[in-house]
């Protein structure tokens, strides 16, 4: 039985379901066959993946052509690898009666969609999401993509999954730090759309740093219904869907600055510290606020400031080239109290000017 469903207007799907459970990955692969009945299955996932077990778990000793991307994550992102699966499926016979299965990371899941979306004109692609972060975000809303030597997911595609399995209990081999590190995008969620949510998170903070299964598997229903119904308004991303951005302006500049350093989630995490900054320079929001935001990073390990390494002028120019930016000059998403963004003139990413932009980075450090 699907937990959800997503509609996805202007698309051929129209709409996908989402699966939510803890180990339930041994029984996906059945799901997709019915699913699918005339389809082919061609897997792609990641070396890390494999090690923890998981292409095991969803194939069950049946055979089937798979891709491992190796070496696993943001490296082998790129036009070079998107290239590699198409070849492999194509040299394995598979046409367009393929369903791509994309078990893994957002690496995996934003370079398998993209491989399926340009595969023959596009084939449907499953999103079988194994991090924190893809559980939570990249596997759910279409958006998949690759890197060129200049800037991230230059080449993409908007491309909605056929089907999302979310399987909790593959966060169990997680390391650490990208565990804590994808949190910070339901903590995002909370804040953006659900302040009941924002107090689940803050209540249960030991069962998910346990990895508590029926936690996490909450944790996946908030998330899905929150970042489903965003991109139900808004699948190409006019307007609503930049609520999704929150902390992003700023935490984009600071994962470049740190070179890729830093994880996502930890810039986003520094990111949403200056929003709330932001939004107290303006009056918009009370320091007791940010308090609370600021304690759920400390619980989660995640950083709270930026590098004193950092130069504000070089977060500056790299906010410049935020896709939110008019003028050459970033625009941010901002609350109006935790679970409500602020709307300007309709509008859900408002200008700030660059003095308090200013004085917020100087009180990140
Ligand atoms: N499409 C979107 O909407 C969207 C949204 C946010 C982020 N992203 C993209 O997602 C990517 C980051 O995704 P990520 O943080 O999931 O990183 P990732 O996919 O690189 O995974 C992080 C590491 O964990 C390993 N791993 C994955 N699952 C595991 C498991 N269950 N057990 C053990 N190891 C495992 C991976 O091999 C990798 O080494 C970025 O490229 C980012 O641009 C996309
Ligand atoms: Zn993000």
């Amino acid at each position: 039985m699907p937990d959800m469903r997503i509609k996805v207007p202007g698309t051929p799907e129209t709409q996908y379901e989402i699966v939510i459970g803890s180990d339930i990955l041994p029984s996906a692969w059945a799901q997709i066959k019915a699913a699918h009945t005339q389809y082919n299955r061609f897997v792609v996932t990641d070396e890390h993946v494999i090690a923890a077990g998981h292409l095991d778990a969803l194939l069950g000793g049946r055979p089937a052509p798979y891709f491992a991307i190796k070496p696993a994550g943001e490296v082998s992102k790129t036009i070079d690898t998107a290239v590699a699966i198409v070849e492999a499926m194509e040299k394995a016979y598979l046409g367009r009666d393929t369903v791509v299965i994309a078990l893994g990371g957002g690496t995996v899941g934003d370079i398998a969609g993209f491989a399926a979306a340009i595969f023959k004109r596009g084939v449907p692609v499953v999103q079988i999401p194994t991090t924190t972060l893809a559980q939570a975000d990249s596997a759910i809303g279409g958006k998949t993509g690759v890197d060129s030597s200049v800037s991230k997911n230059a080449f993409g595609a908007f491309w909605h999954p056929a089907a999302v399995y979310i399987d909790v209990a593959v966060v169990k081999t997680l390391d650490d730090r990208q565990y804590r590190s994808g949190l910070v995008e339901s903590v995002k969620h909370g804040l953006i759309a659900d302040a009941g949510y924002f107090e689940f998170i803050e209540g249960h903070l030991d069962e998910i740093l346990a990895r508590d299964p029926d936690t996490l598997e909450m944790l996946a229903r908030y998330n899905c219904r929150i970042k489903g119904s965003v991109v139900e308004e808004d699948p190409f991303e006019k307007n609503k869907r930049r609520i999704l951005n929150y902390g992003h302006t700023v935490g984009h500049a600071v994962e470049a600055a740190s070179d890729y350093e830093m994880l996502h989630g930890e810039a986003v995490a520094v990111g949403i510290i200056a929003a709330g900054l932001i939004e107290i320079e303006l009056s918009l929001s009370k320091p007791s606020q940010l308090d609370r935001i600021r304690a759920i990073f400390e619980r989660l390990g995640v950083p709270v400031r930026v590098p004193a390494s950092m130069v504000q002028e070089k977060l500056i120019d790299l906010m410049r080239h935020d896709k939110k930016a008019v003028d050459q000059w970033p625009r941010f998403v901002l609350l109006d109290r935790i679970g409500q963004v602020r709307c300007e003139d309709g509008q859900y990413a408002v200008q700030v000017s660059r003095e308090v932009v200013v004085n917020v980075l100087k009180k990140l450090r």
